[in-house]
C-alpha cells in the first residue's frame, strides 16, 4: 500500500509520443543525437545509482560533501517549508536538506520521469520521515510543471541538483531556468548543483569507468528502444565512448557502431543506417565555470545569493533567488 501522495502526469501515451518523436528526429539527423531522458527505466535508474558510487565519478560525492557542510546554512537562509526537486532519482543526497529543513510537516515533491525511482525513494522516505508530507510527481521537467497544492504562505525551495542542468544544451539552459524562475515567488530560492570544468582526463574517466558501469548505462538505451519501440539494436554491435567537446564545454557520451548496419525500429516504421565507426551522441553533460553559472542565472532573472565549492573547486552548489 502506498503511504504517500503520487501523481503521474506522464500517461503511457504522452511518454510514448515524446519517445517516438525524439528518436525519429534524433536518429535521422547528422550526427545522430538523442535525449538522455530515455536511459532511466528501472535498470537505467539502478545503473545510475551504481555510477554514483564509482571512484571515477566524484561529482556525486562532492555534492554530498557540500550538503554535509552547508545543509544547515541552506535551511537557515531559505526557511523553506516546501521542497520541490526536479530529477530527484533516489533522493539520497536530498535527505540532508530535508533533515536540515526539519522533515516534520515539511512538504516534499520529488519530480522524476522514472516511476521506479520515485516509488523506491517514496517508500523509503515515508518510512524514514513519518511527518514528511510527501507527494511524488511523475513528470517531464522539460514541460511546464503542474505542482500539487503547497502551503501558499511559506517559502519554497526548488532544487535541481546532481548537475542535471548540464544535460541540457547551452541554448536550452537559460529558457529552462527562466521557466523555473517564473514559478518562483519573491521569498523562494533555487538550489542548483553544478559540476565544474576540470582536468580533461578526469572528466572523461567520469564517463568511461574501468568497470564498464557507464558503458552499461549508455547501452541500456538500446534495450529501452528494443522494448519500447520494437527495435532490433544489437548491443554488442555498439561501443561506448566518452569525448570532451572543448568548444561546447561538455562531455559527450557516444555509441559507436562497430560495423555498417541497418537497424529496424518497427514502431516508427523506420530503418536507420549506421556507417562503420559512426558515433551517436546519447548524452551531453556540460561542465560549468562559476562565472558562466552566474551569467546563465542572471540571463534567467536569477541572482546568486550564496555559492559553495569543494576545496578543489570541482563542484559548485548555488542558492539563487529573484534579485
Ligand atoms: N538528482 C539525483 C539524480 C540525478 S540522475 C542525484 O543527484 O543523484 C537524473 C535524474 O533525472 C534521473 O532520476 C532521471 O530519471 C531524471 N530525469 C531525466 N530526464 C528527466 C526529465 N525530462 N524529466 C524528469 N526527470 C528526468
Ligand atoms: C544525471 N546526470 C547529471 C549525469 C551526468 O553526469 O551527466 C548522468 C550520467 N551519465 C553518465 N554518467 C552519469
Amino acid at each position: 500500500m502506498r503511504t504517500y501522495g503520487y501523481t503521474d502526469t506522464l500517461d503511457a501515451e504522452h511518454y510514448a509520443r515524446a519517445l517516438r518523436a525524439d528518436i525519429r528526429d534524433g536518429l535521422t539527423r547528422t550526427p545522430k543525437s538523442t535525449a538522455p531522458t530515455w536511459f532511466y527505466d528501472a535498470r537505467g535508474s539502478e545503473l545510475f545509482e551504481e555510477i554514483t558510487q564509482l571512484k571515477e565519478y566524484p561529482l556525486w560525492r562532492a555534492e554530498l560533501g557540500l550538503f554535509q557542510l552547508h545543509a544547515l546554512d541552506i535551511a537557515e537562509r531559505t526557511r523553506a517549508r516546501s521542497l520541490v526537486e526536479l530529477g530527484s532519482g533516489s533522493s539520497t543526497k536530498t535527505k540532508l536538506i530535508l533533515e536540515a529543513l526539519g522533515p516534520a510537516g515539511l512538504h516534499y515533491v520529488p519530480v522524476d520521469v522514472s516511476e521506479d525511482a520515485l516509488h523506491q525513494a517514496g517508500a523509503q522516505l515515508a518510512q524514514e520521515y513519518p511527518g514528511l508530507v510527501l507527494h511524488a510527481l511523475r513528470a517531464d521537467f522539460t514541460a511546464p510543471l503542474i505542482l500539487p497544492e503547497l502551503p501558499s504562505d511559506e517559502p519554497r525551495l526548488l532544487a535541481f541538483i546532481g548537475s542535471t542542468l548540464g544535460n541540457f544544451r547551452r541554448p536550452a539552459r537559460v529558457p529552462f531556468l527562466r521557466r523555473l524562475r517564473s514559478i518562483m515567488r519573491p521569498e523562494d530560492f533555487l538550489l542548483l548543483g553544478a559540476d565544474l570544468v576540470k582536468d580533461t582526463e578526469e572528466m572523461i574517466a567520469a564517463y568511461d569507468d574501468g568497470e564498464g558501469v557507464t558503458a552499461a548505462f549508455d547501452k541500456n538505451l538500446l534495450y529501452v528502444l528494443n522494448r519500447e519501440l520494437d527495435a532490433d539494436f544489437a548491443p554488442d554491435a555498439f561501443e561506448h565512448r566518452a569525448v570532451w567537446n572543448s568548444e561546447e564545454q561538455h562531455i559527450e557520451m557516444r555509441l559507436r557502431s562497430l560495423a555498417a548496419q541497418d537497424v529496424e525500429i518497427r514502431r516508427l516504421g523506420l530503418t536507420v543506417h549506421f556507417d562503420r565507426d559512426e558515433e551517436w551522441i546519447t548524452e551531453r553533460s556540460a561542465k560549468f565555470t562559476t562565472d558562466g553559472l552566474r551569467a546563465e542565472l542572471a540571463a534567467a532573472g536569477l541572482k546568486i545569493d550564496q555559492m559553495w565549492t569543494d576545496p578543489d573547486a570541482d563542484f559548485a552548489v548555488v542558492l539563487a533567488a529573484a534579485p
